[in-house]
């Protein structure tokens, strides 16, 4: 037995782009590099934080087994993904869920939402009576403060983002699924709808003891729902620890600005904090190739910091963190 429930062991993913035919040469993105951490087998949500292009979907994508590390190894229950998908792929499949960030793909526009449900609860815990399959939907989506009577009998198109997200929800209520992977569940739904979506994740994770991966750019939502809180910056882990403690007390850098972007959300303000956060595109530019990921952008970087990359070092209780700021790195 394994007390990890999903485990990374030095993950990394190197895409290749281009130069199919060898004309151009093909280039190298280095997606994830050397990504260790896990997830206990216990209930409780891990946000997994970072700015676009980070390698935050790598990872989902990873863990759904839609894609193999380079190097490295995901284990979940202590068993490679790999070996699930071959071996045992229906059990996988249902206890390793994801929701999406705009889960429309998975709907049949053809099909009323009441349908789709019903043939997931068919496909996955073999409900082969739709007056069943209906009571278990009503159920659920009462136990999570929906209406059954605003909802069920409407195709998909017309409910709202914030709808579908909720009945992705429901779904995992029905399935209890071990693990939740949300990539970005709440980046296309307004304000208000969010909270309820934040709320409903709660409810999942008390109710039915669920754990997830909530992935997300955005600290503030991090910081509602998680015990856990995993920092990426160009691919690599730079910090991780409980969600309180990386929050009221940032050590690397880059969580430092990831912290002040949330309390100043005035761009105004922010540009006082001697870094900031930029934009996607300008991102490879902003990598250097060696050395730190971050230095380029660090009001801290040393001469070291140019010359090796930080290790992610044991920082004090379940604190972890990657940078030469802090003692225990070799120099
Ligand atoms: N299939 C792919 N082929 C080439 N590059 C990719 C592919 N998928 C992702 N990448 C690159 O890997 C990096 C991480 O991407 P991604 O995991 O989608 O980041 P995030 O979800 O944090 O925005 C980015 O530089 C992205 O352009
Ligand atoms: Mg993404």
């Amino acid at each position: 037995m394994t007390d990890h429930l999903l485990k990374f062991d030095n993950v990394s993913v190197i895409f290749r782009i281009g130069g199919g035919l060898g004309l151009f040469g093909s280039e190298r993105v280095v997606a994830l590099k050397d990504v260790s951490f896990d997830i206990p087998d216990k209930p409780g949500i891990s946000a997994l934080v970072g700015e676009s292009g980070s390698g935050k979907t790598t990872i989902a994508r990873l863990i759904m087994g839609l894609l193999r590390p380079t190097s490295g190894t995901v284990l979940y229950k202590g068993k490679e993904i790999r070996e699930w998908v071959e071996t045992d792929k229906e059990r996988f499949r249902r206890e390793v869920q994801t929701v999406f960030q705009d889960p429309y793909g998975i709907y049949n526009p053809y099909y009323k939402v009441d349908r789709v449900l019903y043939l997931a609860l068919q496909k996955l815990l073999h409900v082969n009576d739709s007056g069943q399959a209906t009571s278990m939907i009503i159920d659920a989506m009462k136990t999570l403060g929906m209406r059954p009577e605003e909802v069920l009998g409407r195709y998909p198109h017309q409910l709202s983002g914030g709808e579908r997200q909720r009945l992705m929800l429901v779904l995992s209520l029905l399935i209890k699924p071990r693990l939740l992977i949300a990539d970005e569940p709440v980046s296309m739904i307004d304000a208000s709808l969010r909270a309820i979506f934040l709320e409903n994740l709660l409810d999942l994770k008390n109710k039915i003891g669920i754990s997830c991966l909530y992935i997300t750019h955005d600290l503030i939502t991090a910081n509602y729902v998680a015990d856990e809180v995993l920092v990426l910056c160009h691919g690599r882990l730079v910090e991780a620890g409980r969600g309180e403690e990386v929050i009221r007390e940032p050590l690397h850098p880059y969580t430092r600005l990831l912290v002040d972007s949330m309390l100043l959300p005035d761009p105004r303000a922010r540009a006082s904090i001697g870094a900031s956060l930029i934009d996607v595109r300008k991102l490879s530019e902003l990598k250097p190739e060696k050395g730190c990921v971050f230095r380029y952008r660090c009001p801290y970087a040393m001469k070291i910091c140019e010359e090796r990359e930080p290790l992610l070092i044991e920082a004090g209780g379940t604190r972890r963190v990657a940078c030469y700021l802090y003692e225990g790195q070799a120099v």
